[in-house]
């Protein structure tokens, strides 16, 4: 199935790089929000997106200004009926997706596919909250979205072929490599990097050192590009909480248990660089 008019639901920090791809990608796409100031906000972060994606030359100042008419914002999630895909991209929390992927179901035709961006929740819950289940599949982006180059595609055991193929060419249309991942909490990615996240922040709470130096260990001593305090606020303290949230919730496995820490610094409001605080500062 060609996919050339895509909505996505949920325009935070992954819906609006997944909007910035899309258009940079000759796509149509239609972004949905909750609100009109959140709206501001994500057309802001998309049009900055796109800059300085030009100023670094991985895209033309041409394509960018075709892409900055390629999207439009709105918060009817009525205008989402003439996408061949809906992506979903809202908060990690499992009465909000199945809410909406119910909604989108409805206003969709039948030929519709939808994806999910979840980080952790289990498909199945989603894919059984619509009338399609054999037509929904997961579409983990990793963050940045236009830099990052995987996309996990999550089948569930009724996910139908043309589904995955559908869905795994748009992936790698739009320059990604497509990696198919069964339904498992967590997926690969998530599986293996939640627990080490954890443990970093458990291991400062107990005072093995300082965040700074955990950081320092990782980046230069294993050559990772940033320490695990970095990568979450790269990821944001609240989506790292609600992704072990939801894996000790099908695990039942201390290893997914939020650190006490984690909690504090969410309850504060500090969720990494989107809020400017995270585990650390940030002036930009
Ligand atoms: N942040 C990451 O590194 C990362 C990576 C991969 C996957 N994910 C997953 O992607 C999803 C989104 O994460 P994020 O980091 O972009 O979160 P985010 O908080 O940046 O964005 C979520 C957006 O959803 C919007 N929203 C909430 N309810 C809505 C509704 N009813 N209708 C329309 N929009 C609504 C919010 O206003 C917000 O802008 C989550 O499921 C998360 O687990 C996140």
């Amino acid at each position: 199935m060609d996919i050339s008019r895509i909505a996505v639901v949920g325009c935070g920090t992954m819906g609006g790089g997944i909007i910035q791809l899309a258009a940079q990608n000759g796509l149509e796409v239609v972004g949905v929000e909750a609100s009109e100031p959140a709206l501001d906000g994500a057309r802001a972060r998309i049009l900055s997106g796109l800059e300085s994606t030009a100023a670094r030359g991985k895209i033309t100042a041409e394509q960018a200004e075709r892409a900055r008419s390629a999207f439009t914002l709105t918060t009817d999630l009525g205008e989402i009926t003439e996408a061949d895909l809906v992506v979903e991209a809202v908060y990690e929390d499992v009465e909000l997706k199945k809410r909406l992927l119910g909604e989108i179901d409805r206003l969709v035709g039948p030929g519709t596919l939808i994806a999910s961006n979840t980080s952790t929740i289990p498909l199945v819950i989603l894919a059984g909250a619509t009338s399609r289940p054999e037509q929904v599949v997961g579409m983990h982006f990793f963050n940045p979205v236009p830099a990052m180059r995987l996309v996990e595609v999550i089948r569930t055991p009724v996910t139908e072929r043309h589904c995955i193929d559908s869905v795994t060419g748009f992936a790698a249309a739009l320059g990604k490599s497509p990696v198919l991942v069964n339904d498992v909490p967590g997926f690969v990615g998530n599986l293996l990097i939640v627990p080490y996240l954890l443990d970093a922040i458990r291991a400062y709470e107990r005072g093995v050192a300082d965040m700074e130096s955990i950081d320092a260990v990782i980046s230069l001593g294993f050559n990772h590009k940033m320490g695990p305090f970095r990568l979450c606020d790269l990821i944001g303290l609240d989506i790292v909480h609600d992704m072990a949230a939801s894996m000790y919730e099908e695990y039942r496995d201390q290893r997914y248990f939020p650190p006490p820490l984690l909690k504090q610094y969410v309850r504060l409001g500090w969720l990494g660089r989107k809020t400017g605080r995270g585990f650390y500062t940030y002036d930009d």
